[in-house]
């Protein structure tokens, strides 16, 4: 019937015309909802895994976000009460792996902790013996604790006492099954008298976000300056808001004594933050541009 409009070699032709075009849009079909789709997941990471945030004196999952503490004296440890694990030890060692260690080496310590799932290298799994960096043994795993191992995303501890990573060290070796012997005894008796030797201070910690607010607050002591531009004395008087703060902080007793305001600003003319004009300023301009700023 069809070959009454066109011939058969132009059906053929037609035919095959139809099958390019058809296949070119299945792949440009496939590639619009297959490999673009693909390509556009390829990077972004697997859905993370919930992590409860370990909470304590330490383990904070953003380093900078702990509580502040107060900095401590602690006296020399007795080498017997660290060396070989016992209950309140091992306690206060499973309570700071919990805290500090979990995210990444995971609760049994086999290296599968969420934390450590983009790492390079892995995160140690304890329960093997093969393949430790620096080894397994008490003095290993204390200066792995003390040094952290460099170039991987184990960094040290050394913020922890003494005694805890000591805590931490018969953790690490109770989770693995294997033997941890036998210990170098030169390097354990270096180490018990480490501990014996000296006391050791944990310094203060302020948390980084505590200590911005502080320094923030500590820039807004003259918050006059904030709105200088609008106040009709201050306009006329500052060129430089920030300088000006600056030059501020660094006349002692601003506030109190106008002449030495007075002095003090117009010595460090120009580039202080103040218009040069103050300087023909007659003392009660520059007393109440003194109380202008200190927002009296
Ligand atoms: C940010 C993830 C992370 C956290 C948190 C972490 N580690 Fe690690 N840890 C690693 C990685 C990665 C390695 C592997 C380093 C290597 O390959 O040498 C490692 C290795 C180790 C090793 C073996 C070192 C060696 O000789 O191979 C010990 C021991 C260890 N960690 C203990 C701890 C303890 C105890 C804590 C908690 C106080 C802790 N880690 C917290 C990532 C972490």
């Amino acid at each position: 019937m069809i070959d009454t409009y066109v011939s058969p070699s132009e059906l053929k032709r037609l035919l095959s015309a139809l099958l390019v075009v058809g296949t070119f849009i299945v792949l440009v079909a496939l590639f619009a909802f297959l490999i673009v789709p693909g390509m556009r997941n390829v990077n972004t990471p697997e859905a993370s895994v919930a992590v409860d945030a370990p909470q304590g004196e330490t383990g904070w999952l953003d380093p900078t976000d702990y509580p502040a503490t107060a900095r401590v004296v602690l006296p020399p440890i007795d080498p017997k009460t660290v060396m070989t694990p016992n209950p309140e030890l091992m306690a206060r060692g499973k309570a700071l792996f919990v805290q500090n260690c979990v995210t990444c080496h995971g609760p049994e310590g086999k290296g599968d902790g969420p934390g450590g799932a983009g790492l390079n290298p892995k995160p140690r799994n304890f329960t093997q013996q093969a393949g430790w960096t620096n080894g397994y043994r008490i003095e290993n795993i204390y200066k792995t604790l003390d040094e952290g191992v460099k170039g991987s995303g184990m960094v040290s501890y050394n913020y922890l006492s003494k005694k805890d990573r000591m805590a931490l060290v018969h953790v690490v070796q109770s989770l693995g099954a294997f033997d941890h012997g036998p210990e170098n005894p030169e390097a354990l008796e270096a180490l018990a008298k480490l501990f014996a030797s000296a006391g050791e201070v944990i310094p203060d910690k302020i948390p980084v976000p505590f200590a911005e607010q502080k320094l923030e607050a500590e820039d807004q002591a003259t918050p006059a300056l904030a709105d200088a531009s609008t106040h009709p004395l201050l306009r006329g008087a500052i060129l430089d808001p920030a300088r000006a703060a600056q030059t501020l902080a660094g006349i002692p007793r601003w506030r109190e004594d106008d002449k030495a305001f007075a002095l003090a600003v117009s010595a460090s003319l120009p580039g202080n933050g103040f218009s040069p004009a103050v300087a023909t300023y007659a003392p009660e301009r520059w007393k109440a541009l003194q109380s202008a700023l200190s927002g009296r």
